[in-house]
């Protein structure tokens, strides 16, 4: 069972993997009442994207900011600072505990939310190996979801399929947000692990990101109308 502390609309958030403003405006235009809740990544952010965060919160829409920070402690907590002052909702950092304790505590007061990524998902072990960690991708995902909690983190990001059991780790106090969403029928494109929208609520996710299948689809509004309808009916 989902938290009720969301409303089942606020559950779906378009990624804005666009590369200027006018067509992310046009997007969101497109969009329009469908959804309420945008991602801005590196793509748009280095773009022009913050300003149009600022007004995207300012319209009454959230924003979940995907910088994925990562810097000595002092560093991550005036970015968190500046990043607060725009309205967003979520902010992403990497889980280091330097980092996830400076960006918790920089971000008191706001209303703000931080969420932590455990381990990229295009690494597996090797990759680990190779940067030098002792650690496999299943161990290193537990301990440092472990570690988030401790340190009062908001939520994860995390692949679909990790969804269930990072749910047995952290309980129900942290957001599980799980981009890799495919509707029955849409292209995969580069995500390997993914899941339609039904199958990852029921796994445990409370929010999900959703790019190319809305904003290559013929009608985004149309497709983003599907994806909160079974969201609708999963949540019942
Ligand atoms: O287009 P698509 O639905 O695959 O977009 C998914 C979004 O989620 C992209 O913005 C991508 O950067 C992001 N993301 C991801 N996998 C992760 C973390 C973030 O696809 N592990």
């Amino acid at each position: 069972m989902q938290p009720a502390d969301i409303a089942p609309k606020d559950r779906l958030i378009v990624a804005l993997d666009l590369s200027s403003i006018a067509a992310a405006e046009a997007m969101i235009d497109k969009l329009g009442d469908s959804v309420n809740f945008y991602k801005i990544g590196y793509q748009l952010a280095y773009a022009g994207g913050l300003p149009l965060a600022r007004a995207l919160a300012t319209a009454g829409k959230k924003v979940f900011i995907d910088l994925k920070l990562h810097d000595i402690g002092n560093t991550v907590a005036r970015g968190v600072e500046s990043i607060a002052t725009l309205g967003a909702t979520f902010l992403t950092v990497h889980a280091y505990p330097q980092t996830m304790k400076a960006a918790v505590e920089a971000r008191a007061g706001s209303n703000l939310r931080i969420l932590a990524v455990t381990v990229l998902t295009s690494y597996d072990d090797n990759d680990l190996h190779a940067a030098g960690y002792r650690f496999n991708v299943a161990d290193l995902v537990e301990a440092r979801a472990q570690q988030a909690q401790v340190l009062g983190v908001d939520g994860l990001v995390s692949s679909p399929e990790e969804a269930a059991s990072l749910r047995k780790i952290v309980g129900h106090q942290m957001k599980l947000v799980t981009p890799g969403i495919r509707p029955a029928g849409s292209a995969s494109g580069d995500q390997k692990r993914i899941m339609t929208p039904s199958r990852a609520i029921a796994a445990g996710a409370d929010y999900l990101v959703v790019g190319r299948p809305i904003l290559e689809a013929s009608d985004p509004k149309a497709a983003a109308d599907i994806i909160q309808a079974e969201i609708a009916q999963v949540l019942g």
